[in-house]
C-alpha cells in the first residue's frame, strides 16, 4: 500500500448534491477502512454561513441516512474531528484572502492541499481564479491539486476556453479531471482482462470481431437535475465522457506501461483515430430520443416534458446512440455502437463484443436455426461479470447446437467492495493521474460528438420518444449495417433479445 502524505482536502460545494451523495460517504468509507492519512483535514467550503458544529451535525445526518443503525460510531468520531467549515458568501471578496490566512496560520492544516470543485461547472473558472489571485494555488510549501468534475465544457470550444482559464493559475500536473466511470472496478478490469490474458490478443482485431456494443442504461429519470440536464442531454452527459472512455480502453493498443502518461497516450490515439462524423452523415451515425411517460417497476412515471424545470417544448435527448468507426490498422471496418438512456427497462452497463461467424458453416444442415456467433461480455453494473458465449452440441442423437455461457462472475463473497469515488480520491492524494483525463483526451472526445451536437441543436422541431421502461426509441436498428445485428439487452443467452426495433 502506498503511503499518502497528510493533506488538506477542501471541498467547494460541500453542501451540494455530489458532496452529500458521493464524496462524504466515500470519504467515510475510507475512514472506516483506515485509508485516510493521519492528520488529514477536510474543509467543507460553501456559500452558506455555518459553524463547524453545525456542519459536523449535517455530516453526521448524511451518514446516518446512509448507514441507519449500522453506523460505526468510533469511525464517525474520528471522521468528524477531521472536518472544518469555511463560508464563502457570494460577493465577499475578502473570503479567499481570509481562507489563505487561515490555512497558513493554523498549523493543524497540512500544507499539501487538494481543492475539489463539487460545484456547478459555470463556477469552476471563477473559483480557480479567486484561489489563484489569493495565492492559494502556489506550490511554495507543498503541492496544490485541483479536481474538476465533468462536464469539462459543453463543446470543444468551451472546453478549450475553460482550459485556458485554468492554465492561468495551474500547470497540467496540478489538474485532475475526474471521470468517475474510470474508478469503477470493472472498468479497470477491462485492462486486466485484455493485458493479463494472452488468449485474447490474437482475436482482438477486425479479423475476428464483428462489432462492439457499449451500453449504459438507467431506470431513473433526470431526478432534480433539469437545470443541468436541459443544457446537456444524454450525448454530453454519458457518451462524450464515460462511454468514449470505455471505448478507448477496449480499443487502445497495449501501453508501454500502466503509468498515467503511457496509458493516456494510447487512449488519446484511439480517440483521435475515430472517423469524424460529417454533418451530412449524422443521421446515419446517431440517434436520439426522449422518454415519454410509462411504467418502471410497476409504477407510472411522468415523461421528460413533465419533469420539473423542463421546457414544455424541449428537444433535449434522454437517449442517445452512436455508431463509430476507428480508422486504424486494428479496427478498420469494425463498428462500435454506443448507447445510453434514462428511464430505460433496466439499470445496466456492459460491453458486449460480438465475434464473426466461422469462415465455413459446416453445421448448417444439421443445426436447427441460424448459426450463432461468439460473444464476450463484460458486465459493469449492477453485477460485475465476464461472460463468453460458445456453441456446444445439444446432447442426443442429432448434431444440433445451442449457446452456452461461460460465466466467470469474478467477485468472491469476501472481496472488497468500494465506490468509484473512494479509489479516485485516494489517487488524487497520491498524485496518480492514471484514471484522470488529460486535456487532449477531453478535446478528442468533444471532436467526436461536436458535429452531432451541432446538427441536433439545429433540429429543434422534432424528437423521437420512447415509453419509460422500454429499451429506447423505435428505429435505432437503422444504425446497424446488417439484419443479423441487433442491440444486446441481456447478458443471458436465453434472455438475449434478438429483436431489432
Ligand atoms: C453521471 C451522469 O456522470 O453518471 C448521470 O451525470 C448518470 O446522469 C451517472 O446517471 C451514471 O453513473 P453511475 O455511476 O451512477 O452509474
Amino acid at each position: 500500500m502506498k503511503i499518502i502524505e497528510p493533506c488538506t482536502l477542501a471541498i467547494f460545494g460541500a453542501g451540494g448534491n455530489l458532496s452529500r451523495r458521493k464524496l462524504i460517504p466515500a470519504l467515510f468509507r475510507l475512514e472506516i477502512a483506515q485509508r485516510l492519512p493521519d492528520h488529514m483535514l477536510i474543509l467543507g467550503c460553501d456559500i452558506a454561513l455555518r459553524t463547524r458544529e453545525e456542519w459536523s451535525a449535517s455530516v453526521v445526518e448524511i451518514l446516518r441516512g446512509v448507514y441507519k443503525k449500522d453506523l460505526d460510531e468510533a469511525a464517525l468520531q474520528r471522521f468528524c474531528q477531521r472536518w472544518h467549515y469555511f463560508a464563502l458568501p457570494p460577493g465577499d471578496d475578502a473570503a479567499y484572502p481570509r481562507l489563505h490566512q487561515m490555512l497558513e496560520s493554523n498549523p493543524d492544516f497540512p500544507s499539501n492541499v487538494v481543492y475539489y470543485m463539487a460545484v456547478r461547472p459555470a463556477d469552476y473558472p471563477t473559483i480557480v481564479d479567486k484561489l489563484g489571485n489569493a495565492e492559494l494555488l502556489k506550490e511554495k510549501n507543498g503541492w496544490r491539486r485541483v479536481v474538476i468534475e465533468k462536464p469539462f465544457g459543453y463543446d470543444l470550444l468551451s472546453a478549450q476556453t475553460l482550459q485556458a482559464s485554468l492554465y492561468r493559475h495551474l500547470d497540467e500536473p496540478q489538474i485532475y479531471r475526474i471521470d468517475h466511470y474510470l474508478g469503477k472496478g470493472t472498468v479497470q478490469n477491462v485492462m486486466v482482462f485484455r493485458f493479463a490474458n494472452m488468449l485474447l490478443e490474437p482475436l482482438w482485431n477486425h479479423h475476428y470481431i464483428d462489432h462492439v456494443q457499449i451500453t449504459h442504461s438507467e431506470t431513473l429519470g433526470i431526478e432534480n437535475r433539469a437545470d443541468y440536464y436541459e443544457g446537456a442531454g444524454a450525448l454530453r452527459d454519458m457518451i462524450q465522457s464515460h462511454l468514449l472512455q470505455l471505448l478507448a480502453l477496449v480499443a487502445m493498443e497495449p501501453p508501454v506501461s500502466l503509468t498515467a502518461e503511457h496509458l493516456r497516450d494510447e487512449k488519446v490515439k484511439v480517440l483521435k483515430a475515430i472517423r469524424p462524423i460529417t454533418q451530412n452523415s449524422v443521421h446515419a451515425h446517431a440517434f436520439r430520443g426522449q422518454y415519454a411517460s410509462g411504467t418502471i417497476d410497476g409504477k407510472s412515471v411522468p415523461g421528460y416534458l413533465e419533469e420539473k424545470g423542463v421546457a414544455g417544448d424541449s428537444t433535449t435527448e434522454t437517449y442517445a446512440a452512436l455508431k463509430l468507426f476507428i480508422d486504424n490498422w486494428r479496427w478498420a471496418g469494425v463498428p462500435f455502437y454506443l448507447r445510453t438512456g434514462k428511464r430505460m427497462a433496466e439499470n445496466s452497463s456492459a460491453i458486449c463484443i460480438r465475434f464473426k461467424n466461422p469462415p465455413q458453416d459446416l453445421l448448417r444442415r444439421s443445426r436447427h436455426g441460424p448459426s450463432q456467433p461468439n460473444w464476450i461480455m463484460l458486465g459493469i453494473q449492477p453485477n460485475d461479470c465476464l461472460k463468453m458465449e460458445m456453441q456446444v452440441k445439444v446432447p442426443g442423437l442429432d448434431m444440433n447446437t445451442r449457446t452456452m455461457s461461460l460465466d466467470a462472475t469474478y467477485r468472491k463473497e469476501n472481496d472488497e467492495d468500494y465506490d468509484a469515488y473512494e479509489g479516485l480520491l485516494l489517487d488524487v492524494m497520491l498524485g496518480d493521474h492514471s484514471l484522470f483525463l488529460r486535456i487532449d483526451e477531453v478535446e478528442a472526445a468533444w471532436r467526436v460528438v461536436d458535429p452531432v451536437l451541432k446538427v441536433w441543436a439545429m433540429e429543434r422541431d422534432f424528437i423521437n420518444t420512447y415509453p419509460s421502461g422500454s429499451w429506447g426509441p423505435r428505429g435505432t436498428y437503422r444504425l446497424f449495417d446488417r439484419d443479423d445485428q441487433f442491440w444486446r439487452h441481456s447478458l443471458e443467452p436465453e434472455g438475449a433479445d434478438t429483436q431489432a426495433y
